[in-house]
């Protein structure tokens, strides 16, 4: 049973279905209040203490054997020939993804418009000019497919696509437009990944069917380790440039001189530190045991949500129709009616110790990028300005669902 401080009263008190947390953060309002629902809570228990313990206690915790555990668990998690390099965190692995593709000062990168700014950071950072693409659809937010062969241009490197929310792009429209369009120059097809580990498209996992996958294990995904992330490949010449690119081009890492396989380095190319340590991927090594039956859950959660909201004036869900694949379900997002004064919700909703939050604010809008010159998207835009997330966790309660909801229904009517 889930026990609330004393000062939430007015707690429903949600039974825990699962198994209890062993660390709960609980995060306090101003007020002094916890949240009755947060946006995400952690799926930790015992197994991710006792593995975290395991490598303290190992005296080894830089990048080493559990890594490597991590890297070829995660492969094969993906399938058959995808090869594995984990990272400090998505964003190093969307870096090394564009300087992996060769992108450079120069070349275009289309990205969706609609999607967290590290991709745009990324793109600008290897001295690119980054090319959003509007969403699909007001049912499907994924970037359009005809969006994307409407802006390649000579100049165009790469194509950047996200799985929003963990539902699958339409890549085989992807990759027909990008090959009607770009004639006979490469463009990389990059997928950021980071909602979509355990998401499929039409039976093939995302992150697998583009020339790199990249994962974020960030501490609010669906495998969680804190701060982390995977670059994917299926291809050697990548997969090969990925790991120089995270350990400074070394030949020879810490672990091989402590081991004595080598005694020095050579250095072939230059490159980052983007390492991750062996806490981490320990972590990554029990949530990615427990991901496929928490995305399970989380897909019951969702269809609990759909069949409240479905006469809630004010609120539409999209993906509704999703047939391209299973999703991931890492977030639920809602579209609020036009009418409504989304912050006046998110303030009611906060009243009743309730978090939403926002997925995501426009990148025009940023002061980096409001004088870029960035092209009118005016779907994502327009999304961006009324859409609203709600609390979604594998470890949530089907009456913490029926608490938003109904809290929702009160706040929309
Ligand atoms: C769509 C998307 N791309 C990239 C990232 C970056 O991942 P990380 O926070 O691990 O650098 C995130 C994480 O928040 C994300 O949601």
């Amino acid at each position: 049973m889930r026990t609330w401080p004393a000062t939430a009263g007015k707690s429903p008190g949600f039974a825990r279905e699962t198994a209890t947390p062993v660390v709960r953060v609980r995060h306090q309002l101003s007020r002094g209040d916890m949240w009755k629902v947060q946006l995400f809570e952690l799926n930790y228990d015992q197994r991710e203490l006792h593995a975290a313990m395991e490598v303290i206690q190992s005296g080894w915790i830089t990048m080493g054997e559990k890594t490597r555990s991590f890297e070829n668990a995660f492969a094969e998690f993906l399938g058959e020939g995808v090869l594995c390099t984990a990272v400090s965190s998505g964003t190093a692995a969307l870096h090394m993804a564009l300087l992996a593709g060769g992108v450079g000062p120069g070349d275009e990168v289309i990205v969706p418009a609609l999607t967290f700014v590290a991709d745009i950071n990324a793109v600008r950072i290897v001295g690119a000019s980054p090319v959003p693409v509007d969403c699909t659809s007001y049912e499907d937010w994924n970037i359009s497919p005809e969006g994307i062969a409407a802006a390649i241009t000579p100049r165009t490197r790469a194509v950047m696509v996200v799985h929003y929310g963990g539902y699958a792009c339409d890549m085989d429209a992807i990759d027909a437009a990008i090959r009607a369009s770009s004639g006979t120059r490469e463009v990389r097809l990059i997928e950021d990944a980071a909602h979509a580990p355990g998401a499929s498209y039409k039976g093939r996992p995302c992150g697998t069917i583009g020339d790199i996958g990249c994962f974020s294990f960030f501490t609010n995904k669906n495998l969680s380790v804190g701060e982390g992330g995977m670059f994917a490949t299926r291809s050697q010449e990548l997969h090969e440039k990925g790991r120089y690119l995270r350990s400074h081009g070394m030949t020879a890492l810490t672990l091989d001189r402590h081991e004595g396989r080598s005694v020095s380095y050579d250095v072939v190319q230059p490159g980052l530190n983007y390492r991750i340590d062996e806490i981490r991927a320990a972590l990554g090594l029990v949530q990615l045991d427990k991901l496929p039956e928490a995305n399970r859950r989380r897909s019951r959660l969702v269809k609990r949500y759909c069949d409240l909201l479905e006469d809630v004036p004010g609120a539409r869900v999209p993906f509704r129709c999703y047939y391209l694949g299973e999703p991931s379900y890492h977030i639920f997002p809602i579209l609020l009616s036009k009418s409504v004064d989304r912050q006046a919700v998110m303030a009611g909703l906060k009243d009743q110790g309730i978090q939403s939050s926002i997925h995501y604010p426009s990148f025009q809008g940023f002061t980096a990028y409001r004088e870029a010159g960035l092209p009118d998207t005016p779907i994502a835009s327009d999304i961006s300005s009324r859409e609203l997330t709600l609390p979604l966790f594998p470890t949530m309660t089907f009456e913490q669902v029926e608490f938003v909801c109904s809290t929702l229904r009160s706040l929309l009517v």
